[in-house]
């Protein structure tokens, strides 16, 4: 089979998702917490959202604190050496620093993956399943490397504690996976199934959105006309909740459907599907949409809420140590996100 080029990849090789690793914050705070500070309730927030509760980061733990511990669980199960791996691909929307140096250094720093290559990528939400893809296209070419692929975020430090539209959604949390190929080298693999599709329309850049980046021009002194010294820029996450419930429902069945037209599938043969958890209402949406029984669907958001980028591998990680998710099963793996960005793999697991 011939591989085509990006977006759009069927990969030949044994690549496989070796392990994988999860780590939620001790801290919970509830619906009744925010609204003991907010003018919300519980009954609102769960009967919008699905969401009772969302783990929040200690004083102490940051992006990278969460990303190793998900990540050195994740190369135990894989039974891999920190020094053999050969890249670290970390999906965040709320980096320890605001550009650099990247999260995925600190991570690569923290467990001694002293032989790998470490970035981090931004595709807010379905970052994840962008950076799986990267990974694995990494892999493709040197099948003997080892890839930590991370989703980690401290989004409890970014959110407006005063918005109640938007402060109730999110949580912070950190998963991984370990990807490599186990096929002797030389050796085609019979076992690859997966298939992946990535996506964006920044026509609705302005959906979800973190203000204060340089796009905020400087004032100009108007005598000199030379920029005045910048005020500390006060970023903000906004949210139109309903363009995005819309553009989630609509992405989601698409993708999923697209993937299985592409295998010669239909989504009543899958065997779980792993959506991004931003609203328990959206993936009942998408259920009825593709006439899926909701069983199908991975959902923890009741006490998760939305962590973003680490969504997709927390779900993966407790459905594999729950015993849940068997080798053999058609999964699809689906996110969506702020850009806006949307992207899906089809894999029989652990084979990608
Ligand atoms: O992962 C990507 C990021 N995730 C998302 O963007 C999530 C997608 N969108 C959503 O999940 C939903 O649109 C929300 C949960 C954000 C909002 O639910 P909704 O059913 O679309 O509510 P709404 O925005 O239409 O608001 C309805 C009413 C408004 O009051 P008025 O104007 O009708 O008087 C809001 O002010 O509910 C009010 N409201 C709240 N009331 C109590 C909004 N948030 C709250 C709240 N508690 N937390």
């Amino acid at each position: 089979m011939k591989p085509t080029v990006k977006f759009d990849i069927i990969c030949v090789m044994g690549i496989r998702i070796l392990g994988t690793g999860g780590y939620l914050p001790p801290k919970v705070v509830t619906n009744n917490d925010i609204a003991a500070a907010l003018d919300t309730s519980d009954e609102w927030i769960y009967s919008h959202t699905g969401i009772h509760a969302r783990h929040v980061a200690e004083d102490g733990e940051t992006t990278s604190t969460m990303a190793a511990k998900a990540a050195k669980a994740a190369l135990e199960m894989a039974g891999v050496a920190p020094e053999d791996v050969g890249l670290i691909v970390l999906a965040t929307s709320s980096p320890d620093y605001g550009t650099f140096p990247s999260t995925a250094c600190v991570v690569q720093d923290l467990l001694g993956c002293v032989n790998a290559g470490a970035y981090d990528l931004q595709a807010a939400c379905a970052g994840f399943i962008y950076a799986l893809e990267q990974a694995r296209g990494f892999v493709n070419f040197y099948p003997e490397k080892k890839a930590l692929v991370i989703g980690a975020e401290c989004l409890s430090r970014i959110l407006d504690w005063t918005d109640r539209s938007s402060c109730i959604l999110f949580g912070d949390g950190a998963g991984a996976v370990v990807i490599g190929n186990d096929e002797e080298p030389g050796v085609s693999s019979t076992k690859t199934t997966a298939h992946t599709i990535l996506g964006a329309d920044g026509k609705g850049q302005a959906f979800i959105m973190r203000t204060g980046g340089t796009r905020e021009a400087l004032p100009l002194d108007p005598l000199t006309g030379i920029p005045l010294k910048p005020e500390p820029s006060i970023a903000k996450l906004t949210l139109q909740g309903h363009d995005v419930f819309a553009f989630a429902v609509r992405k989601l069945s698409k993708v999923v459907g697209d993937l299985c037209e592409k295998l010669c599938t239909t989504p009543s043969e899958l065997d779980r599907v792993f959506a991004h958890q931003a609203n328990g209402r959206i993936i009942e949406a998408t259920a009825r949409r593709m006439k899926l029984p909701i069983e199908k669907f991975w959902l923890n958001l009741e006490t998760t809420a939305n962590t973003s980028a680490a969504s997709v591998p927390i779900s993966l990680d407790q459905a594999v140590r729950s015993g849940e998710l068997k080798d053999g099963m058609k999964i699809v793996l689906v996110g969506f996100g702020a850009g806006l960005t949307y992207g899906g793999t089809y894999m029989t697991w652990p084979n990608l």
